[in-house]
């Protein structure tokens, strides 16, 4: 089949005004969980958090990479790394982030934009306790985005590691944690049949408030 003729085809709803929340967050947290409510097993909800993360290098030129959404609340999006890896070197020089969202199966997209910083050490920690142990030994021996020779090189860092840290007890790293995203625009895309798609956007104001506009599609 040719990549061109792969096309679909959006009817499941429609987003109007009077469907939005004032507060975006709000709204994010709706579609959030409908999204979540409409996957009945815990495979179909896997990675219903993933979003695509872009930042940009000193030149302006943007990297993108996946990952995964772990909390949003009134400060905005949180997601975990290590901040050594490019993404958070880019967010050190320039903390503009933009973040989208695609829920195929809901037919709506989301996209926002906001400057990155770090969350408290201590609330990363609360989420660095949660994960596997697995999990936190990988967040010592990546170092993420570095150039490894082989495979080895990681296996050999598990292995030591795994020495190092026999029990549950494995601390955190000093340049593992969380950025929270504070956003400044976030819009809303509810695919529509003939690509007459509808599309909310909110612009935070100097003040605070949001302003809400229908963008063409
Ligand atoms: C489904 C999925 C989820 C991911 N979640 C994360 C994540 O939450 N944090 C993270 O640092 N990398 C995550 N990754 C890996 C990133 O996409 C990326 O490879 C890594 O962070 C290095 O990116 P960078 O070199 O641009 O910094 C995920 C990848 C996939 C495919």
């Amino acid at each position: 089949m040719s990549i061109a003729d792969i096309r679909r085809d959006y009817n499941l709803a429609g987003l109007r005004r009077p469907d939005l929340d004032a507060d975006p967050i709000v709204q994010f947290r709706r579609w959030f969980d409908q999204a979540v409510a409409a996957r009945s097993t815990e495979a179909e909800r896997m990675d219903v958090n993933a979003a695509t993360a872009a930042t940009v290098d000193a030149e302006g030129r943007p990297s993108v990479r996946i990952v995964l959404l772990k909390g949003v609340d009134e400060r905005g999006f949180i997601f975990f790394t290590n901040y050594d890896s490019r993404k958070g070197q880019e967010i050190a020089g320039n903390p503009n982030v933009a973040m989208v969202f695609y829920w195929p199966d809901q037919e709506r997209q989301v996209t926002i934009a906001g400057a990155a910083s770090k969350i408290s050490r201590a609330e990363s920690e609360t989420y660095f306790k949660s994960r596997p142990r697995g999990s936190r030994l990988a967040a010592w021996a990546s170092h993420q985005s570095e150039v490894i020779a082989n495979r080895q090189v990681l296996e050999s860092r598990w292995a030591e590691l795994q020495a190092k840290y026999p029990g549950e007890d494995v601390p955190m790293p000093p340049n593992w944690g969380g950025y929270v995203i504070a956003p400044v625009r976030i819009e809303f895309w509810q695919g529509r049949p003939s690509r007459l798609h509808d599309r909310f956007r909110y612009v935070k104001q100097a003040d605070n408030r949001w302003v809400i506009e229908r963008l063409a599609p």
